[in-house]
């Protein structure tokens, strides 16, 4: 009799316990649960940065949060960083990545892109007295870029795999810094975080430099392979607010 109504409360420990984890398990993110998690590298202005107040903001981050209201989910943001973006959509830490992400052939081997949303470029950045004007004159020149970005991958294109004269910090700001340093010469980015560079700082002497060899990049959602229902879902958001307007409402409200 004893064990018996040992086993008893056993068993409701292990029921309320049970009880206790699903619990905890719905009240985190899903589609199921109408919330969605949301990781970005928040150091890339005017697309996801951070303001003063420690928020999580930019161009990106209104067009995904439109992209929810639109297809009807909420959102919660996780500055990740970039390099470890990757592994977070692909071990479910975030339902999906936003973060001036090109789709790119190569990064669809492991991941599934929503439709595009937004068009960049590269964009070479020079001191003002530089005698850089064009991409070929970056060969022999030692060129910062943002590790594991299309722009890594440009200059490698230039430059050699595992060419000495690239230098790759985990941060766009970062690279930036070491140009002004002068441990590099120039420093390759996506258009827009280089011009608002730019135009943030007006008191120190820049250029910027276009090349035709640099081909047009599409920025798409990133998810986890064969994660279709959030796919669809960011799908029927981002078409809903490319024919609304909205989306170019929001790109217009920054980039003027
Ligand atoms: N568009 C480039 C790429 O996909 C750079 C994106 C970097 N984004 C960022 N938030 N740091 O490789």
């Amino acid at each position: 009799m004893k064990y018996v109504r040992k086993y008893w409360v056993i068993s409701l420990f292990v029921l309320g316990l049970s009880t206790l984890l699903a619990a905890c398990g719905s009240s985190s993110s899903g589609v199921a649960d109408g919330k969605l998690v949301v990781g970005t590298d928040a150091a890339y202005a005017p697309m996801e940065y951070m303001d003063d107040k420690g928020n999580i903001v930019g161009i990106d981050i209104d067009i995904v949060k439109a992209i929810a209201e639109a297809a009807g989910f909420e959102v919660e943001f996780k500055n990740i960083g970039w390099d470890p973006l990757f592994p977070a959509v692909e071990n479910g830490e975030v339902d999906f990545a936003v973060s001036s992400i090109t789709i790119t052939e190569d990064r669809r081997k492991t991941f599934d892109f929503s439709d595009p949303y937004f068009v960049a470029n590269q964009l070479i950045l020079v001191p003002a007295d530089s005698d850089i004007e064009s991409f070929e004159d970056l060969k022999g020149k030692k060129v910062a870029v943002q590790i594991n970005t299309t722009g890594h991958e440009v200059v490698k294109g230039l430059l050699g795999n595992t060419s000495k004269d690239i230098v790759a910090p985990e941060s766009m700001p970062l690279a930036i810094t070491e140009m002004l340093n002068g441990n590099a010469d120039a420093a390759v980015g996506d258009s827009p975080v280089v011009l608002e560079y730019v135009k943030n700082n007006p008191n120190v002497e820049l250029e910027t430099i276009e090349d035709d060899s640099f081909e047009k990049e599409n920025y798409g959602l990133m998810v986890k392979k064969g994660n279709k229902e959030v796919i669809d879902l960011l799908n029927k958001g981002i078409k809903e607010i490319k024919e609304n307007g909205k989306l170019q409402e929001i790109i217009d409200s920054y980039l003027k």
